[in-house]
């Protein structure tokens, strides 16, 4: 099957874009690379954005955008999505720098928009604000964690890196232990987007960024169990929460489990089902209060 390599960016709706722009810009450190009437373009990378801000009513992650390898063919990709059942729209030119891309919708109605990268325009990395490497992982609430788990894996690729109890699944689409992660829980909404920072010290250098500017975390800094990564969240403009993340476990594919860390408790490490433990959240053992929830 052809498979989606990596996350290109992810697309949310607001009914205030001027704050969580000037967010995006002052706090993360990313660039406005295109400003539209109703719709803001910003990244950091050698893609052209990351991050796509749109009016809307409520604040949520409407759209994730995903790569296809440089061989592999869309038209393919599509034909593959629509023998699993699913409908599918092609359209030319859907954003700046993306020629070609194919949509549909996971079971959640989140529109996936599948392309091949064929222009690499991003800015250059700022020289202010937090700057993370990349975009690194959404998660979400879902009400059935099972079928949309199947859905990522049967029609865009995914691999299972690790599973908690029955309920919350972490599904890699290349090397990072994940790039989506789903946690049932009776609704359909955005969780958290993480970004990726290079190290502790960086983590550190954003943590007092944020807080010299009325940012308080909402859990953090901690290690989580799961994915092993140092992880802080915070509550950004528009309500959505971000997460600040450094040293996520790798998968080693060839062998089959994660590069060896000293954290690690397994030798190796290899994707299975954790215990429903409070170590598998946080391995330095403080848990999230009632407000991750929200
Ligand atoms: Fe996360």
């Amino acid at each position: 099957m052809i498979r989606v390599r990596k996350i290109a960016h992810a697309s949310y709706e607001m009914p205030d874009l001027d704050k969580q722009i000037e967010y995006y810009i002052e706090i993360l450190g990313l660039t406005l690379v295109e400003l539209e009437k109703d719709a803001a373009y910003l990244g950091s990378t050698v893609d052209h954005h990351s991050v796509v801000l749109r009016r809307g009513d409520q604040a949520k992650c409407a759209r994730i955008g995903f790569q296809i390898g440089p061989d592999d063919d869309l038209a393919e990709f599509e034909k593959q999505v629509q023998s699993k059942g699913i409908k599918t729209e092609r359209k030319k030119d859907p954003e700046p720098t993306i020629s070609d891309v194919v949509m549909f919708e996971d079971p959640k109605g989140t529109v996936m928009e599948v392309f091949k990268r064929g222009e690499f325009a991003g800015p250059r990395f700022q020289a202010k604000g937090i700057v993370p490497h990349k975009l690194g992982h959404v998660a979400f609430h879902v009400t059935e964690v099972k079928k949309v788990t199947d859905f990522y894996c049967d029609v865009l690729g995914f691999r299972v890196s690790d599973w908690m109890g029955d309920f919350f699944s972490f599904l890699r689409c290349g090397p990072d232990h994940h790039t989506i992660n789903l946690m049932e829980t009776g609704s359909n909404r955005h969780f958290h987007t993480a970004f990726e920072l290079r190290d502790w010290g960086h983590l550190q250098t954003a943590c007092d960024y944020l807080s010299l500017h009325g940012y308080k975390l909402l859990w953090g800094p901690g290690r989580h169990g799961i994915g092993h990564n140092l992880f802080a969240y915070h509550r950004s403009p528009n309500g959505l929460i971000t997460e600040l993340f450094a040293e996520l476990d790798r998968m080693n594919e060839e062998l089959g489990y994660f590069e060896p860390r000293p954290w690690h408790r397994d030798r190796p490490q290899r994707p299975k089902v954790w215990e429903k433990d409070p170590s598998a959240s946080n391995l330095w053992g403080i848990l999230p209060g009632e407000e991750m929830m929200k």
